[in-house]
C-alpha cells in the first residue's frame, strides 16, 4: 500500500538568516522524507517564510524597503541555503501569498460563523509617537519586582518575574523612546476552550511524542485561554475579513501557511487538494517542529482545523534544540553559526550524517561537539563508508575493466547485510536515525573486516587467482551499495555520485536485496574527503565576524533599539558616589531554580561578594572563572529568593545571548576603584 503523506517542516522567520540550529529540523525531515520516498510512497514536503508580523515590518522600514522587497530578498537568501544542504522541498512558498490569504480567511470565517470567534476590548501599550500598538518585547522598563533597568515588557532577565508590560516601571518603547500610553482597542479572541474534548481526545492518542503529551496534559490542568488572533494597524499581514484595520495575528495564519504551500503545489501539479484537506482522508498530514513552538501547533492548529471542518494533523514531531559544544549557540564565541557560513567551508553531507547520528524520537537537546563531528565524520563516512569502494574499487577497473564477478563469493554475508533492510527501515519511519547510523556502522565495519580477512591483495600476487580476487573486490563493492542504500535519505548528494561510480539507477529500499553481479560499474573517484581542523575553525572566526552585523536571526527587536538614548544628566557628585571595584569572579555557579541567574563569588581585595547575576543566558558559570571584571560595591545588599546579592557586575547588550561583561585592561588588581 502507498502512502500519501504531507510533511511540514516549521516556517523560518522571513527577518534573519537560517544557522545550524534551524537546520536540525529541516535535516530531519528531509532524512524522514527522503526515507518515505525510497519506500516508495508519495510524500510532498512542503515549506514556506513565514513572512508576517511587528519585527518584519519593522526591519523593512529600518532599512528603508518595503516588507514584500523584505520578505522577497529573504526567501532567495533561504532558498539558496535549504538547497546547498539538499533539503528536497518539494515547494516552497510564502506566508504572505494569494493561497494563504485565501485558506486564512476561508478557516477564520469558518471558525466565526460556528461561534468560536469573540471580539472584546483590551488596553494595550501604545507608542504614541509611533503611533502603533505595541508588543510586549517592544517594552523597556524596569522590573516592577527587582527594580532592574531595562527589562522587557513581559519578563525580568534579572529575577525571573514575569508580568503585564502595564507593571513596568519608567517604561519606553524600544521602536520610538517614547513612554507608552494605555489604550484601548477591540480584539479578536479565539476560544480554545471550546476543543477542550477533541484537543484532550487527539492528544491522549498516538499522535504525539509522549513527553508532548505530558506537558500538553499540563497545560490542560491550568485551563485552555482564549487566543488573541488580531492585531491593529499599522501591521504587515493579512486584513481580517469584515473589519477595519485589524489583522491576523502571525501566529494565526502562519500554520496555515502549510497548506498555502501545499495548495500552490497542488495548483501547479494536478494533486488534489480538497480530497486531501476532507476529515476522514486516507492520507496522512505530519509537522516537525521545535520543541518550543509545541503549543501552537498541538493546541491552536488542530482547533482551528476542526472549527473550520478540515482533516486534523496524524502526527506532530518535536526535536530539542541545538547547541555547540555543550553550550547555547553563542556569538561571542563564533558557534552561533548560519547555514552560509558553514557552507562557505565544509561539505553539507558531513552535517547531515552528523545531526542523523544524533537524532532520535525524543525531544532532547542534541549538541554539536566540533571535535567529535570532525572525528566521527572521518572516522565513520570516510575511514568506513567510502573506504570500502576506494579498496576495492583499484583492482576491478585495471584488471577486469570493471567488470563484477557473476556470482557473489560470499552469499551469505550479503543476505545478512539486506536482511536488516526492514529493521533500518523501522528506525527510519520512526525517526530513530542515530540507532540507524550506528547498525549500518556496525554493517560498515563488518566489510571491512571481511576485507582484511580476505587479503585479496595478497592473493593477487598469486598464479591463477584472478578469479578469487575479482570475487572478493565484487563482494566488496555489492557490501558497499547495500550501505549506500541505507544511508541515502541521509547522504543523498554521496549516493548519487555512488551511484553513477556503480553505474546503476536510483536507488530505492525494493532494490536493495537484487546484488549487482556481471555488472560493469565505472571508474572510481573519491566521494568524500576527511574534514581538516582548519576548516571548522574558519566556521568559527568567520562567525565571530559574522556578530559585528545587524539583527541575530532568533531576536527579534528593532534595529534601532540596539542604542539607548542617553539618560538623563548628572552632576558628577553622582557619579563619585557609585563605588565602582575591579572584581575577581573566584566562583560561579548555577542556581538551582533559577534560569536567568549565576551566582558568583567575587574578590575585590577586602574581602568576597556574593552577587547574583543575570547573565545566565550569556555565560556558562566556566566561561567566567577567574575573570576580572567591574562591580558596584556600595549598592544596597539586596534580599532574593536564593539568598542575598551583595551588589551588580556590569554588563553590556540588550540581553539574552547579547549581553557582555567588562573586563578591565591588563595589569588591574581586585579592588582597585574605577573612577
Ligand atoms: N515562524 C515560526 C514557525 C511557524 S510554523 C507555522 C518559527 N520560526 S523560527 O525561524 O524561529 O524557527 C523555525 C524552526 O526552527 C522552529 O521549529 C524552531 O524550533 C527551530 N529552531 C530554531 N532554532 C533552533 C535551534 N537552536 N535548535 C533546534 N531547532 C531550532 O518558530
Ligand atoms: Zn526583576
Amino acid at each position: 500500500m502507498q502512502r500519501k503523506i504531507l510533511v511540514t517542516s516549521a516556517l523560518p522567520y522571513a527577518n534573519g538568516s537560517i544557522h545550524l540550529g534551524h537546520m536540525v529540523e529541516y535535516i530531519q525531515t528531509d532524512v524522514w522524507v527522503r526515507f518515505q520516498k525510497m519506500r516508495g510512497n508519495q510524500c510532498f514536503y512542503v515549506c514556506a517564510d513565514d513572512a508576517h508580523g511587528t519585527p518584519i515590518m519593522l526591519r523593512a522600514q529600518n532599512e528603508g524597503i518595503t516588507p514584500e522587497q523584505l520578505i522577497s530578498d529573504v526567501s532567495k537568501e533561504h532558498q539558496a541555503d535549504f538547497s546547498e544542504f539538499n533539503i528536497g522541498f518539494d515547494n516552497f512558498h510564502s506566508t504572505h501569498s494569494d493561497e494563504n490569504r485565501a485558506l486564512a480567511s476561508q478557516i477564520y470565517l469558518a471558525n466565526r460563523d460556528a461561534g468560536h470567534i469573540e471580539a472584546r476590548t483590551i488596553s494595550q501599550a501604545y507608542d504614541p509617537e509611533k503611533e502603533m500598538f505595541l508588543p510586549d518585547r517592544f517594552i523597556r522598563g524596569e522590573c516592577p519586582k527587582c527594580g532592574a533597568a531595562d527589562q522587557y515588557g513581559d519578563n525580568c532577565e534579572v529575577c525571573g518575574a514575569t508580568y503585564e508590560p502595564t507593571e513596568l516601571k519608567n517604561p519606553v518603547s524600544a521602536v520610538s523612546g517614547a513612554t507608552p500610553i494605555t489604550k484601548e482597542s477591540e480584539h479578536y479572541f479565539f476560544k480554545l476552550g471550546n476543543f477542550e474534548k477533541t484537543l484532550k481526545e487527539w492528544t491522549n492518542s498516538d499522535h504525539l511524542q509522549p513527553e508532548v503529551t505530558r506537558k500538553l496534559s499540563e497545560w490542560f490542568d491550568s485551563g485552555l485561554q482564549d487566543w488573541d488572533i488580531s492585531r491593529d494597524a499599522p501591521y504587515f499581514g493579512f486584513e481580517i475579513p469584515d473589519t477595519e484595520n485589524k489583522f491576523f495575528y502571525v501566529w494565526m495564519d502562519a500554520p496555515i501557511g502549510y497548506l498555502a504551500s501545499f495548495k500552490n503545489f497542488c495548483d501547479r501539479t494536478g494533486v488534489d487538494f480538497d480530497s486531501f484537506m476532507k476529515p476522514g482522508s486516507d492520507t496522512e498530514m505530519v509537522h516537525f517542529i521545535g520543541k518550543d513552538i509545541i503549543y501552537f501547533h498541538a493546541l491552536f492548529w488542530p482547533a482551528m482545523l476542526e472549527g473550520a471542518g478540515f482533516r486534523q494533523p496524524d502526527n506532530i514531531y518535536a526535536h530539542g534544540f541545538l547547541t555547540v559544544d555543550g553550550k547555547k549557540m553563542s556569538k561571542s564565541r563564533g558557534t552561533f553559526i548560519k547555514a552560509r557560513t558553514y557552507l562557505n567551508h565544509l561539505d553539507p553531507e558531513y552535517l547531515r550524517y552528523y545531526f542523523a547520528a544524533k537524532l532520535g524520537s525524543g525531544i532532547d537537546d542534541i549538541d554539536l561537539s566540533l571535535e567529535d563531528f570532525q572525528t566521527r565524520i572521518n572516522a565513520d563516512l570516510v575511514g568506513k563508508v567510502v573506504n570500502i569502494a576506494s579498496r576495492c574499487a583499484g583492482y576491478l577497473s585495471k584488471k577486469c575493466d570493471g567488470q563484477l564477478s557473476d556470482l557473489l563469493a560470499d552469499a551469505d554475508l550479503f543476505d545478512s547485510f539486506v536482511n536488516q533492510a526492514e529493521a533500518l527501515a523501522e528506525r527510519y519511519e520512526k525517526r530513530e536515525f542515530g540507532q540507524a547510523m550506528r547498525e549500518i556502522m556496525a554493517l560498515a565495519d563488518r566489510a571491512n573486516q571481511y576485507i582484511d580477512e580476505m587479503k585479496p591483495w595478497a592473493l593477487a600476487k598469486e598464479e591463477g587467482k584472478e578469479q578469487e580476487v575479482q570475487a572478493i573486490y565484487s563482494m566488496g563493492i555489492n557490501l558497499f551499495r547495500v550501505l549506500i542504500a541505507y544511508l541515502k535519505p541521509v547522504l543523498p548528494k554521496t549516493a548519487e555520485q555512488a551511484e553513477a561510480f556503480l553505474n546503476i539507477k536510483p536507488l530505492n529500499w525494493a532494490d536493495i536485496a537484487s546484488p549487482l553481479l556481471g555488472h560493469t560499474i565505472n571508474k572510481f573517484t573519491p566521494l568524500m574527503t576527511r574534514i581538516e581542523k582548519e576548516k571548522i575553525d574558519a566556521i568559527i572566526e568567520e562567525s565571530k565576524e559574522n556578530m559585528t552585523e545587524t539583527k541575530p536571526a532568533e531576536k527579534q527587536t528593532a534595529s534601532n533599539t540596539d542604542i539607548d538614548p542617553i539618560a538623563d544628566e548628572i552632576q558628577f557628585d553622582d557619579f563619585a558616589k557609585i563605588d565602582l571595584r575591579i572584581a575577581k569572579i573566584v566562583n560561579a555557579e548555577h542556581v538551582e531554580g533559577a534560569d536567568k541567574l549565576l551566582k558568583l563569588t567575587l574578590d575585590i581585595g577586602l574581602g568576597k561578594r556574593q552577587v547574583f547575576a543575570g547573565i545566565k543566558s550569556a555565560y556558562s558559570p566556566e566561561d567566567l572563572l577567574g575573570k576580572l571584571t567591574v562591580m558596584v560595591a556600595n549598592l544596597v545588599p539586596r534580599k532574593m529568593r536564593f539568598g542575598l546579592s551583595e551588589g551588580m557586575v556590569l554588563a553590556a547588550g540588550p540581553g539574552g545571548k547579547d549581553l557582555f561583561i567588562l573586563n578591565p585592561d591588563d595589569g588591574a588588581q581586585p579592588g582597585m576603584r574605577v573612577k
